[in-house]
């Protein structure tokens, strides 16, 4: 005859496993960005807005947006360079430099783009 101990054991791990199968483990899947999903909101924006206005090289509209995207900061009270890099850009923009307006998306992608699609990546465009 097995001790009490033995069962209880057993049917904890029964339990456990149990509990295992039921509980979501997996992190939710993506709702944009992902193949077959539809682009996150500022990814849509990035690409059909700048991206756009950069490959026919419209300084107004890269002006504009670039202007735009300094208002649109998710984070105005911590990320000051977000600002510097989108006004910068806007600034090369009123005074046709393409190179000048290249560096600013760059700057940002690199500096901003990885904490940003960490913590806001499917929330809507701030107005
Ligand atoms: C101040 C910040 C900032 C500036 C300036 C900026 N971007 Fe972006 N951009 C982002 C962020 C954040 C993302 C990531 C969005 C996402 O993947 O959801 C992004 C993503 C993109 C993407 C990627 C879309 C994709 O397919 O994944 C393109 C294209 C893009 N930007 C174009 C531009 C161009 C062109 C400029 C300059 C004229 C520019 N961006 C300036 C913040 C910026």
């Amino acid at each position: 005859m097995k001790s009490l101990g033995f069962y209880v054991q057993y049917w904890r791990s029964f339990f456990a496993l149990g509990a295992c199968l039921v509980a979501p483990s997996a992190p939710a899947a993506p709702v944009c960005g992902a193949p077959g999903k539809p682009a996150c909101p500022w990814q849509g924006y990035m690409r059909t807005r700048l991206a756009t206005a950069l490959a026919h090289r419209d300084f107004r509209e890269l002006e504009r947006r670039l202007a735009e995207v300094a208002k649109r900061n998710p984070e105005p009270t911590k990320w000051h360079n977000w600002n510097k890099f989108a006004l910068d850009g806007a600034q090369a923009a009123h005074e046709g430099r393409l190179r000048g307006v290249v560096a600013a998306c760059a700057r940002c992608h690199a500096i901003y783009r990885p904490e940003h699609n960490v913590k806001y990546r499917e929330r809507k465009l701030p107005e």
